[in-house]
């Protein structure tokens, strides 16, 4: 490599897929020239991306949630560059950084309730894992309750608290002593937490797979369940938190809530570095770093690096300084109101939902007889999972917007705009999904046409 480090890369530009298909995955590779996802893209800034040849795109996968700020914010990479140039010590290990004392006051600020401690690590399945590690320490007990459909990441911890066979099938044995309820089911949850046995209930309160929200009250009624039997309320904000629902935390929106842990991480360092916080009331942390001969027994050696924290701290500004929890509550409700009538145009959507800029749409059979059911049967029949293409494929194709089918073997499309998001460029999305939803509803049609195609591509494959 040269010392010119942006000349050297541009030699290698178009080699990705190549290297990817021989040394990272290349099953992935093909997934994406299947759908025709390979775009190569060079830049990134804001709400969006560009591809080789200068063609501009609305990103509303945001790096899987990170980039809540945009690309490439100028406040975050400002502050970046002068802790680079400034040479500071970083991961001395054996002293006290003063940026994550700083992040960590900036966090509990916002997080209401008691929770002032915070733990940092590098991701969102890193803040479940600590989070099953302090509950089962600070009550001595084994069982974790979760949801059906959630996700807490993919480590074998978080994994065992995963909800759809899909990812846990072919891993083996996961962490022993978790029980799953039916989401939003509280008599389910009473059932789970009776015997006393549970350290702790985790949830997420807008499903990242399904984007199902919590019933309203019912946070509220898990944590005074909870409470009755010595359970500790784990919230997931990893995906929901730092504004995206137009609270700075989504349990918020239900002010009796007040969790005794809360999981957070992707846009915590405005995409730039991986970071994760795991914040918890001090009872909890106090159970868990015990003694002096403990203070260190949960650790991981990249956590609260400097970059990180640096990042940390400006993101947090920036949210607060753009008021962005406020854009995504305004920018949220105004995607909501205009989605709820072009959803209800299209015979394939069953539901909309979500909160504030994390929203997502269902789709099921047709309930009308006729040719559009008959498409929909045909289409199942040779693949289960391939009818939310014909939702994202044309976005990318026809529109330039980047999305992605929520999970697998479910029927949902979740959109997560940056929380920088304007008027304009949700009515570039809106207008592009009336469209696509239209498309759908000619059978046959070229809509139609390209997913039958797609359908036998997969099953040659
Ligand atoms: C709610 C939630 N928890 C945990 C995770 C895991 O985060 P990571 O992929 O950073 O491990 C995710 C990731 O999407 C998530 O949405």
């Amino acid at each position: 490599m040269r010392s010119d480090f942006l000349a050297w890369l541009e030699e290698h530009q178009g080699r990705q897929y190549a290297l990817h298909t021989d040394h990272i995955n290349p099953v992935f590779v093909k997934m994406l020239r299947t759908i025709d996802f390979d775009r190569g893209y060079v830049r990134g800034q804001g709400c969006y991306l560009w591809d080789g040849e200068g063609n501009k795109y609305l990103d509303l996968l945001t790096g899987w949630g990170v980039f809540a700020l945009g690309r490439n914010h100028p406040t975050i990479k400002a502050v970046l560059r002068q802790l680079i140039d400034a040479e500071f010590p970083n991961l001395v290990r054996m002293d006290c950084s003063l940026l994550s004392g700083l992040v960590a006051e900036a966090l509990t600020k916002h997080a209401s309730g008691g929770l002032s401690r915070v733990f940092f690590n590098n991701s969102g399945a890193e803040s479940v894992e600590a989070a099953i590690k302090f509950a089962r320490c600070a009550t001595g007990r084994q069982k974790i309750v979760f949801c059906d459909h959630a996700f807490h990441g993919l480590t074998t911890g978080a994994l065992a608290l995963n909800g759809a066979d899909f990812f846990r099938e072919r891993f083996g044995n996961l962490l022993p002593g978790t029980e799953k309820i039916p989401f939003n089911d509280l008599g389910a949850l009473e059932k789970a937490l009776s015997d006393r046995a549970a350290a702790a209930f985790i949830v997420e309160p807008v499903q990242g797979k399904t984007c199902e929200v919590v019933h309203d009250g019912f946070l509220g009624d898990a944590q005074r369940l909870c409470r009755k039997f010595g359970t500790l309320l784990a919230v997931d904000e990893v995906q929901s938190g730092l504004g995206r629902t137009g609270r700075w935390f989504c349990y918020q929106h239900w002010p009796e809530v007040e969790p005794d842990i809360v999981c957070v991480s992707k846009a915590l360092s405005g995409g730039y570095v991986p970071v994760g916080a795991t914040l918890t009331r001090p009872a909890i942390m106090d159970a868990v770093f015990n003694s002096m001969e403990r203070c260190v027994v949960h650790s991981n050696t990249f956590g609260q690096n400097d970059l990180a924290m640096a990042a940390a701290l400006a993101s947090l500004y920036v949210i607060e300084e753009q008021r962005l929890v406020e854009n995504a509550a305004a920018m949220g409700a105004y995607a909501m109101e205009r989605l709820k009538p072009i959803a209800g145009s299209s015979p394939f959507v069953s539901g909309v939902r979500g909160k504030g800029l994390m929203f997502g749409l269902d789709f099921a059979r047709p309930t009308s007889s006729g040719k559009l059911k008959l498409a929909w049967d045909m289409l199942h029949r040779m693949n289960y999972g391939l009818f939310g293409q014909m939702i994202i494929i044309p976005l990318l194709q026809k529109h330039r917007i980047l999305t992605q089918v929520a999970g697998y073997h479910t029927e949902v499309i979740k959109f997560l705009p940056p929380l920088i998001i304007t008027r304009e460029d949700l009515d570039w999305f809106l207008n592009a999904l009336q469209e696509v939803l239209a498309d759908l509803q000619r059978f046959p049609g070229s809509a139609w046409d390209t997913v039958f195609g797609l359908a036998k591509r997969v099953a040659k494959a």
